[in-house]
């Protein structure tokens, strides 16, 4: 038997207690004092006064278990590691102990105390860089290489990581891309004033032996496979972060003490303990599964869409109870916009297993019983927090039930295309959600004609964009440019605000100003106009770069692009990504990820104030934003 979740938590918390820390309860999922983020994303937020100087009350070594949550992450959840909601075990030495401690510990953490298995344990370390003033980060590397020889491994280092791992390589160097740690990314995107430094990253292979061939059958299988790769194979269970550093203007200066931001993933942890890459597989999820078992009657694992399905409503869940938990009620505004999401979505996916009676309180109920020891919080709000979870999975059947009174007019003969096509449009029913009803019925679905029909609509809007972009950028195509760049920011931010059924139905551009059609089934309401507007105006102001790519279809799908698209697989498509790194869609610095022609700006930077001076209905499910930049 692997260690539970809970076990796994209360062993860390006592180490680091054994070395000196005060073990401190996890701050709340709503920031406190912090108007930078929605919600509290990583187990050092609560410490950045301490980590700039402020002295901490209980000393200078501070231990917890921090509940998380990454909103960015919602729709990646459905793989095998995405998770919303996740605790965060950290330690912090607030100008005490530096890399020596922290690298000792760890190992005799996980190695001797865990017993995680050195073969499948890796390491990455800065590579250093002149520019920034920051060396190689050799005493790292050196440690954990003499950590290695105790337990009879010989670890060679190796600087080239990204081209493959040769036999024998445990520890590698990456530069500040991958090896630099701070709320806002790598040091050029850090406000003056931002605390950050080199990490040492942990990792675990689930696939020592190469049998699963985890890398060979990813969307990754072309290129090299390294510990940083996406393809699954090398999960980073942990992050040693040497943060010593406060931008300033110019560069950076030495902050007043040498500080340690450790933070691992506790899922992570259990997950690497059963040498099982699925998290879902943990111990938290085994009674909430066997629930959704009984009234599904699918089992996870049966097929690739049930254990999608099953992950969403697992994730989702779980995250709503610990956000109401917090205070967060489901609603339309800021945080608790976010947790109406998890759960319409939790229905909906509970759905496509054939769940239809409300369950969202059972399957909550059992995550409370699995916490309440920890989070003892939960116990005192169970009544709250249940009779939420009821009252929302209630109202957001009702709205399901509007949309299948539409699919019923239509459902005495077998469903066109066309039909099927306006039903997405309109009212915002997803082609599995018709298709699944129609399967009840005995009538079927063309899908041939859907899928062709859906494919004219966006050929439509891209030859209609493309149009656009003919002709070169002088004069006036600068200011379409920008509102290009700016119709990307708001496809995403409108996803963000109103939810994942947004999706762009049309758009026009001129160079004063911008068209954008969309599917929402309801005007949107002034609190909402007014989120988006902020969102886009903060993507702004943080003036992210704009970075084009080629790459292959099942790439981009696999990094979740969304957007106008019709490439057959196989084919190469570009892509465009806003934030400050490429990778994943829903990446904590990627803002944006679509498949498009181009052309854009370089960065978001340029492109003033957003406003939106128009919002009004097109047709029944359509609705119509006009805005301008200035
Ligand atoms: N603050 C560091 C992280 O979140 C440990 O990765």
């Amino acid at each position: 038997m692997s260690l539970t979740v809970n076990q796994i938590r209360t062993k860390f918390l006592k180490y680091m207690e054994s070395k000196g820390h005060v073990v401190v309860p996890s701050a709340s999922l709503v920031p406190e004092n912090d108007a930078t983020t929605l919600f509290t994303g990583s187990g050092m937020q609560p410490m950045v006064p301490y980590l700039l100087g402020q002295p901490h009350p209980l000393g200078v070594r501070i231990t917890d278990s921090q509940k998380s949550f990454r909103s960015q992450d919602i729709e990646e959840v459905g793989d095998n590691r995405h998770t919303t909601f996740f605790e965060m075990l950290g330690n912090w030495s607030f100008g005490d102990y530096f890399k020596e401690e922290q690298i000792r510990w760890m190992w005799e953490f996980l190695i001797d105390e865990l017993k995680l298995d050195p073969n499948n344990f890796y390491i990455t370390c800065f590579a250093g860089n002149e520019s920034l003033g920051v060396k190689r980060d050799t005493f790292s590397a050196e440690l954990w290489q003499k950590l290695f020889a105790q337990k009879g491994i010989d670890a060679k280092v190796s600087d080239t990581p990204e081209s493959g791992m040769k036999d024998g390589e445990k520890i590698f160097y990456y530069n500040e891309k991958k090896n630099w740690w701070s709320r806002s990314g790598v040091p050029a995107n850090m406000p003056e004033g931002e605390p950050g430094g080199p990490d040492s990253e942990m990792f675990y292979d689930f696939d020592a032996t190469g049998q699963q061939k985890i890398h060979e059958t990813s969307a990754w299988k072309d290129v090299p496979c390294h510990v940083n790769c996406d393809c699954g194979r090398f999960l980073e269970i942990g992050n040693n972060v040497f943060m010593q550093y406060k931008k300033v203007a110019g560069g950076f200066e030495e902050l007043p003490q040498m500080n340690v931001d450790h933070g691992s993933g506790l899922e992570r942890y259990a997950a690497a303990l059963r040498n099982d890459p699925d998290v879902f597989n943990i111990d938290v999820f085994d009674e909430p599964k066997k629930m959704i078992e009984r009234l599904s009657g699918k089992v996870y694992g049966e097929s690739t869409e049930v254990t999608y399905a099953y992950r969403v409503v697992l994730d989702h869940i779980r995250a709503a109870v610990f956000l109401i938990g917090d205070g967060v009620l489901p609603g339309n505004k800021d945080q608790m916009y976010f947790v109406r999401r998890l759960l319409r979505r939790a229905v909906r996916f509970a759905r496509n297993l054939g769940v239809h009676d409300n369950f969202t309180r059972e399957v909550g109920a059992s995550f409370i019983q699995t916490y309440k020891v920890e989070y003892t919080l939960l116990e005192e709000k169970r009544q709250v927090i249940l009779d939420e979870l009821e009252k929302e999975e209630m109202k957001f059947r009702k709205t399901l039930e509007n949309g299948i009174k539409e699919f019923e007019k239509i459902a005495d003969k077998n469903i066109s295309g066309v039909d099927a096509f306006n039903l997405l449009q309109s009212f915002g029913f997803p082609i599995e959600l018709t298709e699944e009803l129609a399967k009840e019925r005995n009538i079927t679905v063309d899908r041939v004609s859907f899928d062709e029909e859906k494919k004219k609509h966006s050929e439509e809007s891209r030859t209609a964009s493309a149009g656009k972009f003919k002709g070169g950028l002088g004069g006036d195509g600068e200011m379409e440019v920008k509102y290009h760049t700016a119709t990307h920011l708001l496809h995403e931010v409108l996803r963000q605000v109103l939810g994942d059924h947004v999706l762009q139905k049309g758009s026009n551009i001129t160079s004063e100003r911008l068209r954008f059609d969309f599917s929402h089934g309801e005007k949107m309401t002034d609190e909402q106009k007014k989120q988006v507007e902020d969102i886009v105006n903060k993507v702004i102001a943080d003036d992210l770069p704009v970075h084009r790519e080629e790459v292959s279809y099942d790439e981009a799908r696999a990094r979740g692009a969304i957007g106008v698209f019709d490439a057959k697989y196989g084919d190469t498509v570009s892509i465009y990504t806003v934030g400050r790194e490429t990778g994943t869609r829903g990446g904590a610095n990627l803002f944006s990820l679509e498949f498009c022609g181009g052309p854009h700006v370089e960065h978001t930077g340029v492109l003033g104030t957003f406003k939106i001076t128009k919002e009004e209905a097109v047709s029944a499910g359509v609705r119509r934003i006009k805005a301008i930049l200035s």
